[in-house]
This record gives C-alpha cells, sequence and structure tokens, in this order.
C-alpha cells in the first residue's frame, strides 16, 4: 500500500517518453496463447494488469519471461484451458482470454470478471459472439463453460455497441476460425489495430482493423513473432492535462499524435497550443484556461471515456461552465466527490456533471476509487494550493507505469510513501 503525495504549484515543463499502451498489451499477450509460438513483446508498461496477465499465461502453461518492458512468452506449451476465479477476478480484461482460449484449444472455462469501479460491465456481447461463431456456451453462478466441435466457424456478427473487448476476442477466436468473419459496427480504437498488426504477423489474415468493419479470414495455424506496443494515448492525454492546469509548457515523446486528435481539440478549444513534429507533441497552456463547452465521451475517434476523470480536473479551474456527458459507463463519476472536497463546484445529474470553473483547488486527503479516478486526483494536486495526499494508489499501479517519476522529471514535487 502506498500514498502518493504532491506539493501544488510547479508549472510542469521539460520533455518525457510515454509508457507503451496498457490497453493494448493485455490483449496482446492474451492473444501469444493463439499464436501458439514464441512471442516477443516490446514496450510493455510495467503495471500490476500486466503481472496480472502474466499470472493467467504462466497458469495455462506458457513459459514467460520479463526483461524491463520486454516480455518474451513462449505458448508452445499451453496444457490448460480454464482460468480460476481468483485469477480472473485480480483484473476485469481477463475476459479477452475468451477468445484466444477457443482458438487454441477449443475450450474455455473461466469467470465473469464480475462488476467493477466504474460499472456493471456485462459479457454478454462476448458470449453472444462466440456462440455465433459455434461455441455451446453455459454459464452458472459466474462460470463460463465454453467448448466447440473441432474449429470454430465463420459468422457475420453485428455488435449493438462497438465493444473494445468484444472485437479483440471475435477477431483472435476467428483469426483461426473456418471461414470469413465479418465484424459490423466493430470498435475502432487504435489498440484493436495493433492486436491486428500483431495477429497478422503471427501469420493470420485481418483487414480493415480500425473501421466499423472487420474481415477475418481464418487460418489453419498461428505462429509466434515480434511485436512492440503503441504508445499509451491516455497515459499521453493525462500528462497534456497536468501541463494546462499548471500553465505549463511539456514536450511528450515517442506519442502517436493521430491517436490523440480528439482530446487536442478540447485542449484548444481550452485555449491551450498544440504542436506535433513525428512523434513527438508539445503542449502550451495559458495563465488562464477557458471552457470546452461540452465534452461527450464516446467510443474511437470520439473523446475517449478513459479521459474524462482527468479532462474534469481540467474543467474544475477553466473559466466558464463545462459539461461533460459520460456515454460509455454508467458509473464513472465517483472522482467528482473528492474533487468537491478539494474546491471544485462540480454537480452531478445522472450522466452529466456540471462544472463551474473555481479560481484555484485546496490541497487535502483524496481517495482514487479507481485507476482514471487516481490520476485525475494527482492532476488535481499538481494544481491545488498545499499538499495533497492520493491514498488507494493501487488502483493508478494498474495503469500507470510511473506517474511519480514522470511528473518529477517534468518539475512536479511529488512522492510516493509505501505505508
Ligand atoms: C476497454 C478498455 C477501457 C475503456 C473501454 C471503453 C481495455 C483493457 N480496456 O474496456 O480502458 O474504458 O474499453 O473505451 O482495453 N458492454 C456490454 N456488454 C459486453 C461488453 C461491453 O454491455 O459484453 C458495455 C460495457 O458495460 C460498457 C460499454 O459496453 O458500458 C463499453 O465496454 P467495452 O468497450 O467492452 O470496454 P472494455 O473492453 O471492457
Amino acid at each position: 500500500m502506498s500514498n502518493l503525495i504532491i506539493k501544488g504549484g510547479n508549472r510542469l515543463r521539460g520533455e518525457v517518453r510515454v509508457q507503451g499502451a496498457k490497453n493494448s498489451a493485455l490483449p496482446i499477450l492474451a492473444a501469444c496463447v493463439a499464436s501458439g509460438g514464441i512471442n516477443v513483446i516490446d514496450n510493455c508498461p510495467q503495471l500490476t494488469d500486466v503481472s496480472a496477465t502474466l499470472k493467467i499465461l504462466t497458469y495455462l502453461g506458457c513459459k514467460v519471461s520479463r526483461d524491463k518492458n520486454t516480455i518474451t512468452v513462449d505458448a508452445s506449451c499451453v496444457n490448460r484451458y480454464d482460468i480460476p476465479r481468483e485469477l480472473m477476478h485480480e483484473m476485469r480484461s481477463s475476459i479477452v482470454f475468451l477468445g484466444p482460449l477457443l482458438s487454441r484449444t477449443g475450450r474455455a472455462e473461466l469467470y465473469t470478471p464480475g462488476g467493477c469501479e466504474i460499472g456493471l460491465r456485462p459479457v454478454d456481447l462476448h458470449i453472444s459472439a462466440m456462440q455465433q461463431m459455434g461455441s455451446d456456451i453455459a454459464e452458472e453462478f459466474g462460470r463460463i463453460v465454453c467448448g466447440s466441435e473441432g474449429r470454430l466457424h465463420s459468422a457475420n456478427i453485428s455488435l449493438s455497441f462497438p465493444s473494445v473487448g468484444t472485437t479483440e476476442n471475435i477477431i483472435i477466436a476467428a483469426s483461426t476460425a473456418e471461414g470469413t468473419t465479418v465484424i459490423n459496427n466493430a470498435a475502432r480504437e487504435p489498440e484493436i489495430s495493433d492486436l491486428a498488426d500483431f495477429l497478422n504477423k503471427c501469420g493470420a489474415d485481418i483487414r480493415g482493423a480500425g473501421e466499423s468493419t472487420v474481415v477475418i479470414n481464418g487460418v489453419k495455424k498461428l505462429h509466434g513473432t515480434y511485436h512492440k506496443i503503441i504508445p499509451d494515448r491516455i497515459v499521453a492525454a493525462t500528462y497534456m492535462i497536468g501541463a494546462a492546469i499548471t500553465g505549463g509548457n511539456i514536450t511528450l515523446r515517442e506519442t502517436t499524435p493521430a491517436h490523440l486528435t480528439a482530446v487536442s481539440d478540447i485542449f484548444e478549444k481550452s485555449g491551450c497550443r498544440i504542436r506535433t513534429e513525428g512523434d513527438s507533441i508539445n503542449i502550451s497552456a495559458p495563465k488562464i484556461l477557458k471552457t470546452a463547452g461540452t465534452i461527450r465521451t464516446m467510443p474511437y475517434p470520439g473523446f475517449p471515456t478513459d479521459m474524462q476523470a482527468p479532462v474534469s480536473v481540467m474543467a474544475a479551474v477553466s473559466r466558464g461552465t463545462t459539461f461533460i456527458i459520460e456515454s460509455i459507463f454508467e458509473n464513472r463519476f465517483k472522482h467528482i466527490g473528492e474533487l468537491n472536497r478539494m474546491g471544485a463546484n462540480i454537480k452531478v445529474d445522472g450522466r452529466m456533471a456540471v462544472v463551474e470553473g473555481v479560481e484555484k483547488l485546496c490541497g487535502t486527503k483524496v481517495f482514487s476509487h479507481d485507476l482514471r479516478g487516481g490520476t485525475a486526483m494527482v492532476l488535481a494536486g499538481l494544481a491545488a494550493y498545499g499538499e495533497t495526499l492520493v491514498a488507494e494508489t493501487e488502483y493508478i499501479d494498474r495503469g500507470c507505469q510511473d506517474i511519480e517519476g514522470d511528473l518529477r522529471t517534468l518539475g512536479a514535487d511529488i512522492h510516493r510513501e509505501n505505508i
């Protein structure tokens, strides 16, 4: 257990490199099971969710080794198709092992990851997709037992919502299914394209990833490969908010600016200047931010729900009224109560937060209730008068490799206290 302690008021300045994307690393590591070969996955962030994924891979029989940000997964020796409840519950995205297990072994026995801090997060779309591809599925008391006679078969799957995890499970399962699978209304997040790039290097035939229609021609067998994970667009945007709310000027290296278009738009509306050059992105902020107006979370390429908590900190210290509408998850405003305790003026009505900008926030002890809510509290501490103590940092460690190290490099006064 640890706390993060921040003395607010320092302008962020300087340069920092951005970590690899958690949301790419997790499905790609799971997809190694389907590859059946030796995979070297580079630029993997060091996170508790990645460690939880490696535990599952090891349980399934993979040989896993790690050298800092490079993980080698030898999946030639997978010898199980079940994942115990306690490993499934360590992280929500463990459901992304469903497709890889069905692809590799034709069977999967796992548990629903259950509800979580930000909402119910059901898995009905995942299950229905696997059924459409020919898997029998029985569900009881949160246990999901799936199996198919021989290989899965192709299907024409129309998603009622462009679910990221479901799109990933279908792409992985369909890579080795019989025939051509089509996903309509697929999620378009950059992490989907990264997964498809990885699988194509493993010998899969996936076209259209990153678009609404994805076509997967099933192949008999995949093999291992080398792959470098894309930069984490959410971490990049989080540091950009740090610069915006402290009147700072920072450059982020090893980013993909094209993945940040929707967030860059919000920064520009708030009065910040954004410059990109190759894989670098620079943000310089004015002394006083103005409201960005209405911000609505949407599937990619819209404004990401994972940025909703961080952007509410920016809105809290911007001049004017900001309306933030959360349209993806039903329970993602828990950080607002904490922000109000720091002096913010935010009212939540259902899925909308109405934010009246205040001049300053004041440091106090606050709690993180989920990963992005926790990073929002750290950001709030950067802009606040006095000292902020962010408790329960284990949520933050699920997605940020070294938030305090990166922010210190940028000039923040922040340290971790182990308790
Ligand atoms: C992924 C990301 C997460 C991000 C989210 C939305 C990873 C590891 N996590 O989560 O950071 O916040 O996308 O961009 O990549 N839904 C159903 N039934 C299902 C599946 C989803 O109703 O079977 C609903 C969810 O409850 C939620 C919405 O669809 O309201 C979006 O979920 P989804 O896109 O699947 O998110 P995840 O893949 O879980």
